[in-house]
């Protein structure tokens, strides 16, 4: 029954995503005139779940097959299943680095292979040339540097002296971790308002963010005038244990957070948020464009950002349109 090569290692494929049991089955190619595998690194936000459904969404309309695996957050999910897109000889290979260290040994092996490779999101960190064709994702630096621009507006319009930040910080070592907290650091480096009193490690998740949040207030209390947070997820968490406090969040402490979902903007129009910076996850049609071009032995750009926006409640809140993640 099974007629050629091709069709036994789809087989084989599959057996062993469900066997190694390290994430979600194997989609089966939906036009394997073109394959994509793609490796996303986990669920743990909504921006994340918005990213994965732009990729199949733009992977239909662009007709390409698309084998999707999702790592559950485990970096050696990740690398498993990069080699088994590369066992099963897909066209090109993308995945979204959890971190940023790690990834030489199975890049080196997709580049024996003769498979390209796509970073999508987040980037990695190197020291050989040419394991990857380009970067597809956010600005992260620019988005920490909007962050502590807004502040800054923010300190001068409410006329403050000296301002208390603290910082809740994505995944340890990954791109938007070190990036976003760089472009912050830099800019108000410039001002000397500013102090950080601490920063702590979130991981993106709302949980860790609420348990950030107490630790922080337990620490620190009424001297928090800014909260930093690396993504909206965090934020989401971090406020209830601010109102827990007899606090009110947007008023007694500023809160900055990044993402743009609908969740936090509906709280940024409640006036619980003070800004939020956009960081988009509709990557999936610049990802399929690129994947196209390179199977057709095209050049691509190295690094492709999107444009991204910011809200704050310096705007009109009410007309942010719907934003779909
Ligand atoms: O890499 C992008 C970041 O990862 C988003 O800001 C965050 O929400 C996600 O988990």
């Amino acid at each position: 029954m099974i007629k050629n090569g091709k069709y036994l290692l789809l087989v084989l494929f599959v057996l062993a995503g469900l066997l190694a049991g390290c994430g979600d089955k194997p989609e089966k190619p939906k036009d394997p005139r073109l394959l994509l595998g793609f490796s996303q690194l986990g669920s743990e936000s909504a921006w994340r779940i918005g990213n994965t459904r732009d990729i199949e969404t733009q992977a239909d309309l662009y007709g390409v097959g698309l084998m999707l695996e999702n790592a559950n957050q485990k970096q050696e999910n990740q690398i498993a299943a990069i080699r088994r897109f590369i066992a099963y000889k897909v066209d090109v290979i993308a995945f979204s680095p959890i971190v940023e260290e790690g990834w030489d040994n199975v890049l080196l092996e997709a580049k024996n292979a003769g498979i390209p490779v796509i970073l999508v999101d987040r980037d990695i960190k190197t020291e050989r040339e040419g394991l990857t064709a380009c970067l597809i994702g956010s600005d992260f630096y620019k988005e920490g540097v909007m962050a502590a621009e807004y502040l800054i507006r923010k300190a001068d319009a409410l006329d403050l002296e000296e301002v208390n930040i603290v910082e809740i910080t994505g995944t340890e070592n990954s791109t938007p971790m070190r990036q976003r907290q760089a472009g912050f650091m830099d800019t108000i480096g410039k001002d000397e308002r500013m102090k950080v009193l601490t920063s702590v490690n979130g991981d993106f998740l709302k949980s860790r963010g609420a348990e950030c949040m107490r630790q922080l207030l337990s620490s620190f209390g009424r001297k928090i005038d800014v909260v930093f947070s690396h993504n909206d997820e965090m934020t989401l968490g971090a406020l209830p244990e601010i109102e827990r406090a007899g606090l009110k969040p947007g008023r007694d402490i500023i809160i900055i957070s990044i993402d743009g979902g609908q969740d936090a903007i509906d709280v940024l129009k409640q006036g619980k948020i003070n800004c939020v910076v956009e960081c988009t996850p509709k990557l999936g049609r610049a990802l399929m464009e690129t994947v196209i071009k390179l199977k057709a032995g095209e050049e691509v750009a190295e690094v492709i950002h999107p444009e991204e926006a910011i809200f704050t409640d310096e705007q009109n809140t009410a007309g942010i349109a719907p934003r779909g993640y």
